[in-house]
C-alpha cells in the first residue's frame, strides 16, 4: 500500500472474551465510591457471605491489586488457581472467589496505570465465572483506574457505594456520586458503615444524588476478632446489617434505575 498511514484495527481480543466469560452472570455490583477504609471489602466481603447463605450464586472479585484482603476477612487461603480453558475462581462459603493474592501470595504488585488495566483485562479474560445471580466487585479507594476499568469492561454493571459519617470521607462519596451519576452508571443506592451514633449526613448525600439510601451498618467492636472465620462472622452484628443488604438486593429487580440529577 503506498503512502497513506494505516490505522491499527484494535487486536486485542480481551475485551470481547470477557463479555463471553460474563455472559452467565445476572448482575455485577462494584462495591466503592470512597476513600480508603470505610469498609469496601467488609461489606463487599459479608454481603457475599450473606448472599450465599441465601442460597444465591455468587462471586466475589477483588480489585484491589496492591492491597488484596477480601481473601482475609473470609479466611480463603488458596494457591494457584486450577487451570483449564481459563482459571477456576476458588470457591470458599459457596463463594466463587478471584484475587490477584492467589498468583502474587504476599508479595507486593505495584502496578502503573496501564499495567493495572492490563491485569484487569487478563483477570476477566481468563476467569471462569460460570453462572452467578450476583458478581460482587470488591474495588479499591478512589475513582481511578480500576473504576473506569469497571465501567468500560463490565456488563450489568451497578454501583453500591459505601461511605460513613466522617467527614473526611464524605467529601470522597460525594466525587464518586457525581462521577457515576454523570456517566449514567446505575446506583443500587449508598450504604452508611461503622456508625457509632444516630446521624443524616450519609442518608441525606445519598438523597442529594436521588440515590437510594439502603441503610447504616453499626461499628461492631467485635468484627476484627471475627475476621478470617465463616462462623464468626456470621455472628457479628454487621452480618446481621449486611442481611438486610442482600434480601433488598436479591428481591431488587437487578434493573436499577439509572439516577439523572447532578450535584
Ligand atoms: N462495621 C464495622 N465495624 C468495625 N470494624 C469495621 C467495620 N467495617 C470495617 N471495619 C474495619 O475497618 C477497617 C477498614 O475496613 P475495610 O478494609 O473493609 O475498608 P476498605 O474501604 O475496604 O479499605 P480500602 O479502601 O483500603 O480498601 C478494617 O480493619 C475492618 O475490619
Ligand atoms: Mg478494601
Amino acid at each position: 500500500m503506498a503512502g497513506g498511514q494505516r490505522t491499527m484495527p484494535d487486536i486485542d481480543p480481551r475485551p470481547a472474551v470477557i463479555a463471553d466469560r460474563l455472559s452467565g452472570v445476572g448482575r455485577v455490583i462494584g462495591v466503592g465510591g470512597s476513600k480508603g477504609g470505610t469498609g469496601k471489602t467488609a461489606v463487599a466481603s459479608l454481603l457475599a457471605l450473606a448472599l450465599a447463605d441465601r442460597g444465591a450464586r455468587v462471586g466475589l472479585f477483588d480489585l484491589d491489586f496492591t492491597s488484596p484482603s477480601a481473601h482475609l476477612v473470609l479466611g480463603v487461603e488458596a494457591g494457584f488457581p486450577a487451570e483449564e480453558f481459563g482459571i477456576d475462581p476458588h470457591v470458599a462459603e459457596g463463594i466463587a472467589m478471584m484475587s490477584v493474592v492467589f498468583f502474587a501470595g504476599e508479595m507486593p504488585a505495584p502496578l502503573r496505570g496501564a499495567e493495572s488495566s492490563s491485569a484487569l483485562l487478563e483477570l476477566l479474560a481468563i476467569t471462569r465465572w460460570g453462572d452467578l445471580d450476583v458478581l460482587l466487585l470488591d474495588m479499591p479507594p478512589g475513582l481511578g483506574d480500576a473504576t473506569l476499568d469497571v465501567v468500560a469492561l463490565m456488563p450489568r454493571l451497578e454501583f453500591l457505594l459505601v461511605g460513613t459519617a466522617s467527614r473526611v470521607v464524605l467529601g470522597s462519596v460525594r466525587r464518586a456520586l457525581r462521577l457515576l451519576t454523570g456517566i449514567r452508571v446505575p446506583l443500587l443506592g449508598v450504604v452508611e458503615n461503622m456508625r457509632r451514633e444516630d446521624g443524616a449526613a450519609v442518608a441525606g448525600l445519598a438523597g442529594d444524588h436521588g440515590a437510594h439510601f439502603l441503610g447504616a451498618l453499626p461499628f461492631d467492636e467485635h468484627f476484627e476478632k471475627a475476621l478470617g472465620s465463616a462462623e464468626a462472622l456470621r455472628r457479628t452484628g454487621l452480618y446481621g446489617g449486611v442481611g438486610e443488604l442482600a434480601d433488598t438486593i436479591l428481591s431488587s429487580p437487578g434493573e436499577p434505575v439509572a439516577v439523572a440529577g447532578t450535584r
